[in-house]
């Protein structure tokens, strides 16, 4: 028993890992383990020498029991030790930095419009940005022949020589919006389409696409005056200052009458600032809805009027955050985006103040 005891005890001590010290324990005190067929063999003994090896033999059997439970807790804290020696982070070092991505321009400006119109009663509506000819030109009084159409800077879809569809466009402003939304609703209609449009012409103040927001109201009793409080109120908003508006008559196929509208501004040292000094700065395309538009639209001339106009929304956007070069709101220029950009955070409503 002393044999056996020293040879556990020492093959327990040496154990590198759990796994040696339960084939120790399976070959000392398993069912068939050298200590379990010791005890088996007490059968064949006399009383006399059962009773001094039977107690015997259970005090062993605890010993090595209890030597392997011991090794086994030595074993896992040594594991734990050596976990906690080498994974350990310093959760005081500086975060590994993080592209974060900002919202452009254009887009929190089509937001802020659209949060503002909101509040005065405007619905949000879209059309395609391909467009068939008609709800382009024609079915807003600009035929075939008119110098409007010219003037646009079209680009067409491309057509084979025996097509017979209609030439679609790419709609060169948000106009078209308005027929759309006759047709869909009716009278009476507030909405506004903000929308993406196209023109061929590339310059220094032109990109071939840009940005409009078309806005259509049409009811029993809608006036010019009306146009213009909601235009000053909408401006006054966008600003966040009181801003004054100069109609001037001006010629659209759609309207009649028509007015350029601009709004107040200083020039100076180089900078524009609006809603102060004795300068104007043109802004918008409006009018009453032409009877032949409404016409077109399925709505009754007679029964209904109303005004529509249409702002360019990269002209305010400049304006509003000092942006000098129209052609970068589409160079994607990181710096640039990193510089102008809002916080996705920044949500353009009026409870916010619409600023950043
Ligand atoms: N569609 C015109 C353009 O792109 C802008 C415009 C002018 C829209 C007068 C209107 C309007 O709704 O009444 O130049």
């Amino acid at each position: 028993m002393d044999h056996l005891r020293d040879k556990y005890i020492a093959l327990i001590a040496e154990a590198a890992d759990e796994n040696t010290l339960e084939d120790l324990r399976v070959q000392a005190v398993g069912k068939k383990g050298e200590i379990s067929l010791e005890m088996r063999a007490l059968g064949k003994m006399s009383p006399e020498e059962r009773q001094v090896a039977g107690p015997a033999l259970n005090a062993l059997k605890d010993e090595i029991n209890s030597a392997l439970a011991a090794k086994k807790q030595a074993l896992s804290d040594a594991a734990l030790d050596e976990r906690l020696r080498t994974e350990w982070l310093d959760v005081t070092l500086p975060t590994r930095a993080r592209n974060v991505g900002t919202i452009h321009p254009i887009s929190q400006v089509w937001e802020e419009v659209t949060a503002i119109f909101a509040e005065l009663g405007f619905a949000v509506a879209e059309g395609p940005q391909i467009e068939t000819d008609w709800y382009n030109f024609d079915a807003l009084n600009i035929p075939g022949h008119h110098p409007a159409r010219a003037e646009m800077d079209t680009f067409y879809t491309h057509r084979t020589a025996d097509e017979d569809r209609p030439p679609h466009v790419l709609r060169t402003h948000t106009s078209p919006v308005q027929i759309r939304s006759m047709e869909a609703q009716g009278a009476p209609i507030r909405i506004i389409c903000p929308g993406r449009v196209y023109r061929a012409d590339y310059d220094q103040t032109h990109t071939p696409m840009f940005h409009q927001i078309e806005g259509l109201a049409i009811d029993k009793d809608i006036s010019m005056a009306n146009l213009k409080w909601t235009l000053e109120e909408f401006f006054s908003a966008y600003f966040g200052r009181s801003v004054k508006t100069r109609f001037r008559a001006s010629h659209f196929p759609f309207t009649e009458p028509s007015a350029e509208v601009d709004i107040q501004c200083s020039f100076k040292d180089g900078t524009v600032t609006v809603g102060e000094g004795d300068d104007w700065l043109e802004v918008l395309g409006s009018g009453m809805v032409h009877p032949s538009v409404l016409s077109a639209g399925g709505i009754d001339p007679n029964e209904y009027q109303g005004f529509a106009f249409g702002i360019g929304i990269d002209r305010i956007a400049m304006l509003k955050y000092g942006i000098p070069d129209l052609r970068a709101f589409f160079d994607s220029d990181l710096r640039w985006l990193r510089h102008y950009g809002f916080a996705s955070l920044d949500q353009p409503n009026l409870h916010a103040g619409l600023s950043r």
